[in-house]
């Protein structure tokens, strides 16, 4: 089997940043120190209203570290604008309402083809490698392939949240959605609500080669430092495989 990336999303070292202004803590270095304790990528969400992520951090990112960006952004023109500018290695669309306080589900890519097609398109042809988030359902999936989407992100939020049968039967459908994707030609990745505690049975899924995590490691770095916890994490990954 081969090596699962973690993608550390640094999101929520901006959210402590932005509760006083200013800049600190500051995600470049959250960044840097993820890198050196073995993550293989970098995920920060541009949210719309600018809640922790800056435009700012966008270019320092991609400027300042060594690891590929993988930008989460909504399919807006806005967004669309900024990627196209700061050419990230990765985006990942996702849905996006002001009033949650977290991405709560997955991308509708069936409901929104025409809507998603010219922005997929332009991203693709400027070389940034396109990924959706989305439900682990096959018509999700069949809805990523016929846009081309060369990457799909499964959101683990309900089997994160589940608990006996109910976690049983979302990592099936999580597995059964990784093999469906991957004998389609598209990679499967993984994320959201990812801890110590759950993320063995997501990184045993053969075909699912990244996973993208932020709350917890955020959360817990502030018990144990961030290297010792993406350390960690990568270890529980390995082991899984
Ligand atoms: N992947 C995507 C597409 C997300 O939107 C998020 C949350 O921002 C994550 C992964 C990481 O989720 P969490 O912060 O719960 O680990």
């Amino acid at each position: 089997m081969s090596r699962l990336r973690l993608g550390v999303n640094i999101d929520h070292v901006a959210t402590i940043r932005n509760a006083r202004g200013g800049f600190h803590p500051d995600p470049i270095r959250a960044a840097e120190i993820a890198s050196e304790a073995g993550a293989d990528g970098i995920t920060a969400h541009l949210r719309e209203d600018r809640r922790h992520i800056m435009d700012d951090d966008i270019g320092r990112l991609i400027g300042g570290i060594a690891l590929p960006l993988n930008l989460e952004m909504a399919a807006t023109e806005e967004m669309l604008e900024i990627a196209l500018r700061h050419r990230p290695h990765a985006a990942c669309i996702v849905p996006e309402r002001r009033e949650e306080v977290t991405t709560e589900g997955g991308l509708d890519a069936a409901g929104q083809h025409n809507h998603l097609k010219p922005l997929i398109t332009k991203l693709g042809d400027a070389g940034i490698r396109v990924s959706l988030f989305i439900e682990p359902s096959p018509r999700q999936i069949e809805a990523a392939m016929s846009l081309g989407a060369p990457v799909v992100e499964f959101h683990t939020g309900r089997y994160a949240h589940a608990e006996g049968d109910e976690r049983a039967t979302e990592l099936r459908r999580i597995a059964d959605a990784a093999a469906l994707a991957a004998k389609n030609g598209i990679e499967p990745h993984a994320g959201h609500g990812l801890t110590f505690d759950n993320v063995t049975a997501i990184a045993a899924i053969p075909q699912i080669a990244e996973l993208n995590i932020g709350h917890f490691l955020i959360g817990e770095a502030i018990f144990d430092g961030l290297a010792p916890v993406v350390r960690r994490m990568r270890q529980l990954m390995d082991e899984a495989r």
